[in-house]
């Protein structure tokens, strides 16, 4: 059901992959609610995605930037302005990748190479777009900026490797830059915190099956669906959210703060 949340507002969106992505549902439901955006990735990720796909169902354009080249940022954020004719209202940063846990690496014997680009990818590119949108004095009053996380920032999940740190990382830039950006512009940033979802980037997470059936199991209202972490970002990409900014919530029906569930109880006794 569309509610026209995010009528004349103008976007960027980041990593959507293929059908699965989180990004290309929220893509496909910020298109629903008459916002319109910008849809990037990064170039090798344009030539085996179905990106053209999503652009030519949401009537969208799209530009590729590497989230580790400021240049590419820079470039990108210029070239959104004039192909959405102004500023921007809101951004989704759906990006995530640890070539440690791609290689399958243990977290007590990281590649630092691997760490090192892992981390330029997911969690310094957050703050690379902000720093490009800011400087570009890119973003509208009243703007909104979202990253997706997962909760092995706070709690450990050993086969979450160093992604977990990644998170952590970004995380963090969402508070430190949120301040700046709330300060300066009133534009706020904040991360969802969504559960495991069967996505690319999900499933090459080891033991993906148990751990999304663990999750199912532990959360009172079950897992979130991409398509709802899609819904949750439009409230934060709405006029409605206006001053929620510096946080990271929790879309994860309830797991992070469930101790312990029947189902999961009923296996022990
Ligand atoms: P996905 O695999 O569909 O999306 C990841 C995206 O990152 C891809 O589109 C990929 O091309 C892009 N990417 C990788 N390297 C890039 C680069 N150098 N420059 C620009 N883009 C690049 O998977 P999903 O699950 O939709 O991931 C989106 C976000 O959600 C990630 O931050 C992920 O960590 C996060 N997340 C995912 C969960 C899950 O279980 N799937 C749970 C919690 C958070």
């Amino acid at each position: 059901m569309a509610y026209n949340l995010l009528k004349g507002k103008k976007g960027i969106i980041f990593g959507a992959l293929d059908a699965n992505s989180i990004a290309w549902k929220t893509a496909e439901r910020v298109h629903e609610e008459g916002g319109t955006f910008v849809l990037t990735n990064a170039p090798i990720a344009m030539r085996m995605g179905q990106i053209n796909e999503l652009a030519e169902k949401t009537g969208s354009q799209i530009i590729p930037a590497d989230a580790t080249s400021t240049e590419d940022l820079d470039k990108l954020v210029s070239q959104a302005m004039e192909i959405l004719g102004g500023k921007i209202d809101f951004v989704l940063h759906s990006i995530g990748m640890s070539i440690n846990v791609r290689k399958g690496r243990h977290y007590t014997d990281e590649n630092y190479e691997f760490t090192h680009k892992g981390w330029d990818v997911s969690a310094l590119s957050f703050h690379r777009v902000m720093q490009s949108l800011f400087k570009a004095d890119a973003m509208n009053e009243w703007g909104s900026i979202v990253a997706l996380t997962y909760m092995a920032a706070q709690r450990s999940f050993p086969d979450y490797n160093d992604m977990a740190d990644n998170k952590a990382y970004l995380e963090s830039v969402a508070r430190s830059f949120g301040y700046f950006f709330g300060k300066e512009k009133k534009v706020r940033v904040n991360t969802i915190s969504q559960s495991p979802t069967p996505t690319t980037a999900g499933q090459g997470v080891k033991g993906f099956d148990g751990f999304i059936s663990y999750a199912e199991q532990m959360s009172p209202l079950g897992n979130a669906t991409a398509l709802e972490c899609a819904d949750y970002t439009l409230t934060l990409f709405s006029d409605l959210t206006k001053k929620v900014t510096m946080q990271n919530l929790f879309h994860d029906g309830g797991f992070s703060n469930t101790g312990v569930s029947q189902e999961v109880m009923e296996k022990f006794v």
